[in-house]
């Protein structure tokens, strides 16, 4: 098993290159199964989760050639004969779920493993489900899958609200509505820039969508789509990683570049919450300046659906915070119990305060190194924005966790200064 070593104290300088969405190439995946045709998708993140994902995709018996490396995954769902995706994969990974639109609105019909997912919390699909049989599909729940299929081989079409708002949700049942035999409309959809640049490469491939962007979706079935090549957007999260890093572990009035980045998908709450703090933001076409202050200001925060402040970016945030002199809150809206990374920081010192849905943290004081376990995505990159700043060394655990959502990251922070490295461990070893 692998952990990231950090000794604390280098300044983060030079430049740092966000890679593509983890978040959109999952979907822009899904919708290659949509066409019997060949699908490039350039930009591609080289990450765990979409080499999981491609695994499920190929039970299907679409082929896939994928070259990490050069961030492109090739797809032809011509030779898709199965519609399964089975528990052993799909538990790997909640986007899995995809699995079940694209599934259904190709082939008609789907038996598709209920998903595993991230630890915290439920991750319920009710509203997944709730959307299929709005669409007119008939659903089965037996032995812990959703047995899927439409009247006739082919879904009607029909009108859904989702409440709460749901990015999987929204992008299920637009997967099964492209090539329903009538319209759809999904009301209180989501509108992240996942969903968006989901949206316009269906649009390419021949999709009528009306209303992208905006919380009423309208979709009108159409016959065929028609094989892309595509490519994807910029992972806004990692940007918003990095972009909290510079103001954390900057040189105070020294920018950090970060390049390949889209300052306009990380939504007006963040940018606005991010130059509070006193952090400077100067943007040009895909080039980003962060230039730290000599003392960071506290601002609150509260998470929600796009263009508010993102969940995905609440723990990290707690980190600027604890660095920030004064006090401030970060309540969470989206997920219940999206905290486990408030006790490893606890341990590094970070005077953070889990108060019902709320984390109350009094900055200012010193972080110490220390072992410290992952146990999400997110909340393990926090641990690493700690280390950078902590006095020591800080071991973070089980880092196949970070490897989901993170390319090369200890790459490119060494990259910019700071002293990281991978290394192979052994959990059970005695610690003496
Ligand atoms: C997507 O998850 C992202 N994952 C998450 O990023 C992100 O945190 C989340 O959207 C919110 O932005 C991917 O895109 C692969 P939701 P998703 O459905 O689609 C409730 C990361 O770190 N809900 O918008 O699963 C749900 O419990 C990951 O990259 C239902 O009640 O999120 C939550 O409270 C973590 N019923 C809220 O909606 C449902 O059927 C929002 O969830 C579905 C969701």
């Amino acid at each position: 098993m692998d952990k990231l070593v950090v000794r604390g104290g280098n300044p983060l300088t030079g430049s740092l290159t966000v890679s593509g969405s983890k978040n959109t190439a999952l979907p822009l995946m899904s919708a290659a199964l949509l066409t019997d045709g060949r699908v490039t998708l350039s930009n591609v993140p080289d990450l765990k989760d979409v080499q999981t994902f491609a695994r499920v995709i190929e039970v299907t018996g679409t082929t896939i050639e994928h070259t990490p490396q050069q961030h492109l995954i090739s797809l032809n769902a011509g030779s898709l004969t199965r519609i399964e995706a089975p528990y052993e994969l799909v538990k790997r990974m909640r986007a899995s779920f995809y699995m079940l639109g694209a599934l259904l609105g190709r082939m008609g019909k789907a038996r598709v493993s209920l998903p595993g997912g991230c630890a915290w919390g439920p991750r319920p699909v009710d509203l997944h489900i709730q959307g299929m049989k709005a669409l007119g599909a008939e659903i089965d729940l037996h032995q812990g899958y959703v047995v899927a299929s439409a009247p006739a081989g082919r879904l009607p079409g029909g009108r859904v609200t989702l409440d709460p708002s749901s990015v999987g949700a929204t992008i299920n049942i637009i997967l099964a509505a492209t090539l329903a035999r009538g319209s759809s409309v999904i009301e209180n959809a989501a509108i992240e820039p996942d969903v968006v640049h989901f949206c316009e490469m269906l649009q390419a491939m021949g999709a009528r969508l009306n209303g992208v962007g905006t919380r009423t979706l309208e979709i009108e079935g159409v016959d065929r789509l028609d094989p892309v090549d595509f490519e994807n957007c910029p992972d806004r999260i990692e940007m918003g990683t990095f972009m909290i890093a510079a103001a954390i572990a900057g040189r105070p009035g020294q920018a950090v570049e970060i390049h390949h980045g889209r300052a306009d998908h990380l939504g007006s709450a963040f940018m606005e919450a991010f130059q509070r703090t006193g952090t400077r933001v100067e943007e040009s076409d895909s080039l980003i300046r962060v230039i730290a202050p000599e003392e960071l200001r506290p601002v609150s925060v509260t998470t929600d659906i796009y263009p508010g402040f993102p969940t995905d970016l609440q723990a990290q945030w707690t980190v600027l915070m604890a660095r920030c002199a004064g006090n401030s809150k970060v309540y969470e809206t989206v997920y219940p119990d999206r905290f486990k990374h408030i006790p490893e920081l606890q341990r590094m010192g970070v005077n953070a305060i889990i108060v019902g849905d709320e984390v109350v943290i009094e900055g200012g004081k010193a972080i110490q190194g220390t072992h410290v376990m992952s146990t999400d995505l997110r909340a393990s990159v926090s641990l690493v924005l700690a280390g950078m700043v902590a006095e020591g060394e800080t071991h973070v655990l089980r880092v196949y966790h970070l490897d989901r959502g993170y390319e090369r990251l200890e790459e490119k922070l060494s990259g910019a200064g700071i002293d990281i490295e991978r290394v192979r461990y052994d959990e059970w070893a005695d610690p003496s």
